[in-house]
């Protein structure tokens, strides 16, 4: 016989399931920058997990701007302030090792990779990328490409050019265009993406030995081959557009598309934005070439996500992570993203031809890191080449910029 006691508490407690949606702990919060037309990739990847959690709310954190320049300060003062996101996007490699890494914010996911088997599924050098102090720090979900220069082939044939394979070429290609008319042939937009055209130029002129010995500090960036690498930057800057700062990395690449400039250097998103938003087919409403000087490197990146100590919902942050890190969560993800799976054994059957071409890329070309996206330089560097860059834009003057980038490199020790 129930007693009136329990009986009111089995009814409280029914109630209580009956009105309350989700309980705190049946949350996630997943952090990123991709918004808005970077949005679908992200989306897939919520809706798979919904499928698996239907009984997870999942709270889509964005802060919109290309690279994750406002998205970096905002987690910023999350973190400083106790409020971490329960996985948050960040790069693969120094950008989170040398900030919430030292700073004993993040957990090991070192057993989560031998547990999901992930140490066999990813490319060593990746997993290297990952690790620093004994750890693995964040869950790679792809691996995009920052060397490519975008364009259309109807508007080149128009325009009598072919799309240029070296620096000379580019240089030549562009003057014979604006006495076509195409009076900045070269779309830039805003200042991040003045970083990202300078390391595929940094590329083009020392080649992936000299790129990546000057993060090893063999090489450095004050030595003439490295002062020459701006001075050539200075030249691809005459041709860009003078309002870039105004406009955001899909609003350059649409003037490529529209014809009012031939061409686009941009990491591989582009290709999301272009085949998976503007639904445009591969090779036909645009087509893409290594950016010059580049052909035979894969300038690589990747986006992770890791798992901050203290959050709410660890458990379901860890399923999170696991989807990231598994064959149907990266097939998922990566077509309609522009970026290839970061694990080995992906079906490359899902994906257009653009990222056919960039994943035999991948296994074929020298792969160097990108240090406008966090792969390669340690992250006091890497946050504090902005200032080199506006040195650069203030005086045009290259030796000024590569003496400015060299007392950096000393300051943090660079290479030691
Ligand atoms: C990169 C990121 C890409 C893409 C791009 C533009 O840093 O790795 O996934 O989001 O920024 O925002």
């Amino acid at each position: 016989m129930n007693r009136p006691g329990s009986f009111f508490l089995a009814a409280a407690l029914a109630s209580l399931f009956a009105t309350a949606p989700a309980r705190a702990q049946d949350k996630l919060e997943i952090f990123s920058w991709w918004a808005g037309d970077e949005g679908p990739a992200l989306k897939a990847l919520i809706d798979l997990y919904s499928k698996k959690y239907p009984n997870i709310q999942v709270i889509n954190s964005t802060v919109t701007g290309g690279s994750g320049v406002n998205a970096r300060a905002v987690l910023k003062t999350r973190m400083l302030g106790g409020d971490p996101p329960d996985s948050f996007q960040v790069h693969a490699g120094q950008e989170l090792i040398g900030t919430w890494v030292v700073a004993n914010r993040m957990e090991d996911l070192s057993d989560l990779f031998k547990s999901e088997g992930w140490t066999a599924q990813f490319p060593k050098g990746l997993i290297a990328l990952l690790s620093a102090r004994n750890g693995i720090w964040s869950v790679p979900v792809n691996i995009h490409r920052s060397n490519v220069m975008w364009h259309v082939p109807a508007n080149l044939k128009k325009w009598g050019v072919s799309p240029p394979k070296t620096l000379d070429e580019f240089l030549a290609t562009c003057k014979t265009l604006q006495g076509k008319g195409v009076q900045h042939p070269l779309a830039l937009g805003e200042n991040w993406t003045y970083n990202h055209l300078w390391e595929s130029v940094a590329l083009g002129v020392l080649g992936p030995e000299d790129w990546t010995a000057l993060w090893t500090g063999k090489l450095k960036f004050n030595d003439p081959k490295a002062v020459k690498v701006w001075a050539t930057f200075g030249q691809v800057l005459e041709f860009a557009n003078p309002d870039a700062s105004g406009l955001s990395w899909q609003q350059a690449t649409d003037r490529m598309l529209k014809g009012t400039a031939a061409f686009n250097v941009m990491g591989d998103w582009a290709a999301g934005y272009m085949a998976t938003t503007l639904k445009l087919k591969p090779g036909e409403g645009f087509g893409w070439e290594a950016s010059p000087g580049t052909g035979g490197v894969f300038m690589m990146l990747s986006d992770s996500f890791g798992l901050p100590k203290g959050v709410k919902h660890r458990d379901a942050a860890l399923n999170w992570l696991r989807e990231l890190g598994s064959k149907e969560g990266q097939d998922t993800f990566n077509p309609l993203k522009g970026s290839i799976a970061a694990r080995l054994d992906s079906d490359l059957s899902k994906y257009n031809a653009y990222l056919q071409s960039a994943a035999k890329d991948w296994k074929t070309n020298k792969v160097v890191g990108s240090l406008a996206h966090g792969a390669v330089a340690p992250e006091a560097f890497a946050s504090q080449f902005g200032t080199v860059m506006e040195i650069f834009l203030a005086s045009k003057n290259a030796e000024a910029a590569a003496n400015a980038a060299q007392a950096i490199a000393d300051q943090v020790g660079l290479g030691k």
